[in-house]
């Protein structure tokens, strides 16, 4: 394939850390009289909404975060967009929001990601261009009920580990007295009162030099649901690929990405089902996973007064790697994908 031409931006790629740039384009689009009208790229990254919208008040939007990946011929390439698409429009069901059609949503992506190409850092830095797809009611609803008009915007910046220790294992705090979801509540969605619940119990497990908080479910606080900001994973000694089944957490296109790649790449056993905080023993390894994270190998669990520690807190473990190596060998174009898991943006 022809090799494309070298970018024009020069930034520290290897040391970009998880933060906002503002770069120059995204793209906007309004949904107003029952209908979405036609959108476009914009170079204002302010929004002028109306300070009564229900997107303020009531928590009313719903995010996504995906990912563009350089290629080692210089091609650039998507992971899995129209999980995303439809995620959004589950979240956007749950919120009584019109859903973004997936055609909307991958014309959108990729104007955004063809307009800020600069910005999509070089292979072989780990680094990438991080999306953002918002969706948020807006209008003047004063009353607890749906707006009327909302806007479907997306940024992009470009990134590096979200959590500071990329492939060196990090520790982690299991959650005693907050739930970032309600047993039959909005844990499945993608919205912002998620993370705002989780924002508090974060910083407590940050002032404690832990990554993030691992939260149990909210029912009966026995079994790990999730990461803050990620799923979680073991491999069992027997090495089974295990990650939580509930319907309060995320449902990550990661970690089913790693169910398929596991079972199919690895020839492991892989399964989703309960993680009573009880058996952490049963783990050989363990790890965080999602679009941000990619997989972010897990060192110690501090649950109560007790630490566990996993493969190592400062090496990662063997099959960790492994599905490390398949899941960014994918990403980035190395290694070939199941079909459809790859959209070529240029
Ligand atoms: N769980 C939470 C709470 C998240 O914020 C994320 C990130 O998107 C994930 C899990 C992982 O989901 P995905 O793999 O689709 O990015
Ligand atoms: C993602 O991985 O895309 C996330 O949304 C995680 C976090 C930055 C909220």
């Amino acid at each position: 394939m022809k090799r494309r031409s070298h970018m024009t931006v020069q930034l520290d790629w290897n040391n970009l850390g998880f933060a906002y740039r503002k770069l120059p384009y995204r793209y906007i689009a309004r949904y107003k009289d029952g209908a979405w009208q036609t959108g476009g790229l914009s170079e204002e990254s302010t929004l002028d909404i109306g300070e009564c919208s229900p997107c303020l008040h009531y928590g009313q939007q719903a995010f996504e975060g995906l990912k563009a990946y350089r290629t080692k011929d210089g091609h650039i390439q998507l992971f899995r967009p129209d999980q995303n698409a439809a995620r959004l429009q589950r979240s956007a069901e749950r919120l009584l929001m019109p859903a973004v059609p997936t055609d909307l949503f991958l014309h959108a992506v990729k104007s955004v990601v063809r307009a800020n190409s600069d910005y999509v850092p070089p292979y072989g830095t780990g680094a990438t261009l991080y999306l953002r797809p918002l969706l948020i009611g807006v209008g003047d609803i004063i009353g607890v009920k749906p707006a009327e008009e909302y806007l479907f915007v997306v940024f992009a910046m470009p990134v590096g580990n979200y959590f500071k220790g990329g492939l060196t294992p990090t520790n982690f705090l299991v959650s005693e007295h907050y739930d970032r979801a309600a047993p039959y509540g909005t844990g499945a969605a993608k919205v912002g009162g998620n993370y705002a619940a989780s924002y508090l119990p974060g910083k407590l497990a940050k002032e404690r030099e832990f990554s993030d908080v691992i939260y149990l479910d909210p029912a009966t606080h026995t079994k790990i649901e999730e990461v803050g900001a990620a799923n979680f994973f073991g491999i069992t000694k027997d090495n089974t690929f295990v990650t939580p089944l509930s319907p309060s957490i995320l449902p990550s296109i990661t970690k089913y990405s790693l169910l398929y790649l596991a079972k199919h790449r690895l020839g492991m056993e892989a399964i989703e089902g309960e993680v009573p905080i009880a058996e952490l023993d049963r783990f050989a390894e363990a790890g965080a996973c999602g679009t941000a994270a990619v997989i972010s190998p897990i060192g110690g669990i501090q649950y109560k007064d007790k630490f566990h520690v996993f493969y190592s807190e400062t090496e990662v473990g063997p099959v960790t790697r492994r599905l490390y190596d398949e899941l960014t060998g994918i990403q980035f174009g190395d290694v070939e994908a199941p079909e459809g898991w790859i959209y070529p943006v240029d």
